[in-house]
């Protein structure tokens, strides 16, 4: 049996998030501009969300651009900002054939109107779709992320609308960014690096790690498919006993 028709037959997570690192190492081995390296990664983005839409995961979170990568050059961050733009341009009618949702996680304030339109547009037009869910992570940050979280509970339990014992995991999951998506999965790490880099620190409680050596222009349907074999293999126990059951 092929490796996918395999993987076609066991668990097919529902939810799985990717830290789509080494488009500027893809480059520099190929002595391009790391641009060029961004350019590929959003075009494997865009294969890799439609062979997880076709195989029925529900939910693709990918970390974009991270509170951090401020840091990085102008030049870089100007082109990461046209990014979206193009991804929206290039995409528009194969998502809308597959019925892909996309929604954005992070923070809106710090980007130039045009991205803000942008989000706000892309989220509206594609909000009654039932396809896979894209969750494009862009100035996300897990601390960020969780501190409003937190202040927004501590608002509603000064105001008297909750009480101390209110305050569970649901109602923290109900603050997130990904509050409308499934429980993660698992996430998967290109490029050989193995940190989690402030990504869904608090969704990730339970779920698989896969670090994969391929830089992200590099990971294909492949590879993909080679991380979910390895995820099927795994035993999950969720704190339980070998053989429990989710
Ligand atoms: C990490 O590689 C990658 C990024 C910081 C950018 C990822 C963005 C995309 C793949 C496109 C996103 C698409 C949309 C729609 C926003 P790196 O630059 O850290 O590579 P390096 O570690 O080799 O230097």
């Amino acid at each position: 049996m092929s490796l996918e028709s395999r993987v076609l037959t066991g668990y097919i997570p529902k939810h799985i998030a990717i830290i789509m690192d080494g488009n500027g190492r893809w480059a520099k081995k190929r002595n391009l501009p790391r641009t060029f390296g961004h350019k590929k990664g959003s075009e494997n983005l865009k294969n890799i969300t439609s062979v997880c839409n076709e195989i029925g995961i529900k939910a693709l979170s990918v970390y974009a651009f991270s509170t951090e990568n401020w840091k990085r050059p102008k030049e870089e961050i100007d082109y990461l900002m046209d990014l979206p733009s193009e991804f929206e341009e290039t995409f528009k009618g194969k998502f809308k054939e597959e019925d892909i949702r996309v929604i954005f996680s992070g923070r809106r304030d710090r980007f130039p109107v045009k991205v803000q339109e942008l989000i706000n547009r892309v989220e509206e037009k594609t909000k009654d779709r039932q396809g896979l869910i894209l969750n494009i992570c862009f100035d996300y940050g897990s601390y960020t992320e969780i501190l409003e979280g937190v202040k927004a509970i501590s608002e509603s339990y000064k105001k008297g609308e909750i009480k101390l014992e209110d305050i569970n995991e649901d109602l923290m999951n109900s603050h997130l960014y990904t509050k409308e998506l499934p429980k993660l999965d698992l996430l998967i790490r290109t490029s050989g690096e193995e940190r989690i880099s402030n990504f869904l620190l608090w969704q990730l409680a339970y779920s698989e790690l896969f670090f994969a050596k391929k830089h992200w222009p590099a990971f294909n349907r492949k590879e993909l498919f080679k991380a979910l074999d390895n995820f099927q293999k795994r035993n999950r126990r969720f704190g339980g006993l070998k053989g429990d059951k989710k």
